[in-house]
């Protein structure tokens, strides 16, 4: 019998369509929950518990007896950091994590830092390397500043970077699932939109941008050239904002940085951000946690939407939602990231050569 002879009686109808409602909901209610509790080797990309995703890659136990010795071959950017113990991170054996060079014939991996090394050949280690020695290539920068990779191919067996794809995968920031919901309490708000900026190239898309948006919503910039933001006010300053431009300094896969996770969604405020396409976004985060400027197109009409949010305080709070079951998190220091490649070097034995790595890094 057809649907629609079913439903003549009105109350009939309200029913059957009360009954639908309920399933459709019931149903995306289950989906989200799935995707967020997978309980895969990926919880949620970049979760710490996360493990390293790469086909070959075997999940051996942790092997027994001496622990891991692993060199800093420099410290990142040449500051000294201080260094953990990985057990208390992250629950497994420990390694020997040193930045004295003495120790490289020993060392069962090196952690070359990127930067630090990249302007000449000679800066990487020159003796002999051991067989078993594996050499990882770390990078927090994008393609756009990571100069001369070309003389970085063929001579890893591990990438450590932002790219999910990497082996050892190190990103800004991902998200914990609460093991209760939380009413999130969006902090008071009493300013429209913020920008904090610490270079300032004109020609960038992402200032000509802004030079556009300015002209039809206010926008309060901080950064060098503009008003100054002092480490300790960030929180509370930003915090008092609706909006947070977290405009990237440039475009690549997975290149999404504390612009999105400290300054914006750390404090509070509602990411607008500018970088790779909106689905990239969408892998780290729920689609509503964030406005991608791609989905305006001007910068007039995202101006515009960004107005109407300020009026519609209940449309403005959709954009906390996910806040029930998800919290934003973020490395603490470089010795989070040096205890997730020791337990990859624990967990992993396939180690293949990267054939070309200035290919892979785009
Ligand atoms: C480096 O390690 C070697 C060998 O263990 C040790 O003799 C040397 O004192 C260490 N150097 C520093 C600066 O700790
Ligand atoms: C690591 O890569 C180097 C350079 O390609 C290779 O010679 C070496 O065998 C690899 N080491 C391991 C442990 O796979
Ligand atoms: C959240 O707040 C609502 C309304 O204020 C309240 O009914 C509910 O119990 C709270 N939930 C939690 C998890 O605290
Ligand atoms: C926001 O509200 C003000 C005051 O009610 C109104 O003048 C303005 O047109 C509204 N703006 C938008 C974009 O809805």
């Amino acid at each position: 019998m057809p649907l629609s002879e079913q439903t003549r009686s009105p109350a009939c109808r309200h029913l059957l369509i009360f009954i639908f409602s309920q399933f459709v909901t019931a149903f995306c209610l289950f989906a989200y929950v799935r995707v967020f509790r997978d309980p895969g080797p990926e919880l949620w990309p970049g979760h710490p518990s996360a493990l390293t995703a790469q086909p070959g890659n075997k999940p051996t136990a942790p092997q027994t007896g001496s622990e891991l010795t692993i060199l800093l071959w420099t410290w990142p950017f040449g500051q000294h950091t201080t260094l953990r113990k990985c057990s208390e991170l992250f629950s497994i054996r420990d390694c020997h994590i040193t930045a004295n060079r003495s120790w490289y014939h020993k060392a069962d991996a090196v952690i070359v830092h990127h930067r630090d090394v990249c302007y000449s050949r000679n800066n990487l280690p020159q003796g002999p390397r051991s067989p078993s020695q594996r050499w990882i290539w770390f990078n927090l920068e994008s393609r756009s500043h990571s100069p001369n990779l070309g003389i970085m191919d063929h001579l890893f067996n591990l990438t450590m970077s932002f790219r999910r794809d990497s082996d050892i995968f190190t990103p800004y920031g991902w998200l914990e699932v609460l093991s209760q919901p939380q009413n999130f309490s969006i902090p008071a708000k009493s300013k429209l939109v913020a920008w904090a900026v610490s270079n300032w190239n004109p020609a960038s898309h992402r200032v000509k941008y802004y030079e556009e948006l300015k002209k039809y919503i206010h926008v309060d910039v901080y950064g060098s050239h503009h008003m100054s933001l002092p480490r300790d006010k960030h929180h509370s300053t930003l915090s008092q904002y609706k909006f947070y431009l977290a405009f990237e300094n440039s475009l690549h896969e997975d290149y999404i940085t504390e612009k999105l996770w400290k300054n914006a969604l750390g404090s509070g405020a509602v990411p607008v951000v500018c970088g790779p396409p909106r689905e990239n976004y969408e892998r780290f985060l729920p689609p509503d946690a964030c406005i991608h400027i791609n989905v305006f197109p001007t910068a007039q009409g995202l101006a515009q939407y960004l107005q109407e949010l300020d009026n519609d305080t209940s449309q403005y709070q959709r954009y906390f939602q996910w806040r029930t079951w998800l919290k934003p998190s973020e490395p603490a220091d470089w010795a989070f990231h040096f205890c997730k490649a020791c337990r990859a070097l624990q967990m992993t034995e396939g180690y293949q050569t990267k054939p070309a790595l200035s290919k892979w890094f785009q």
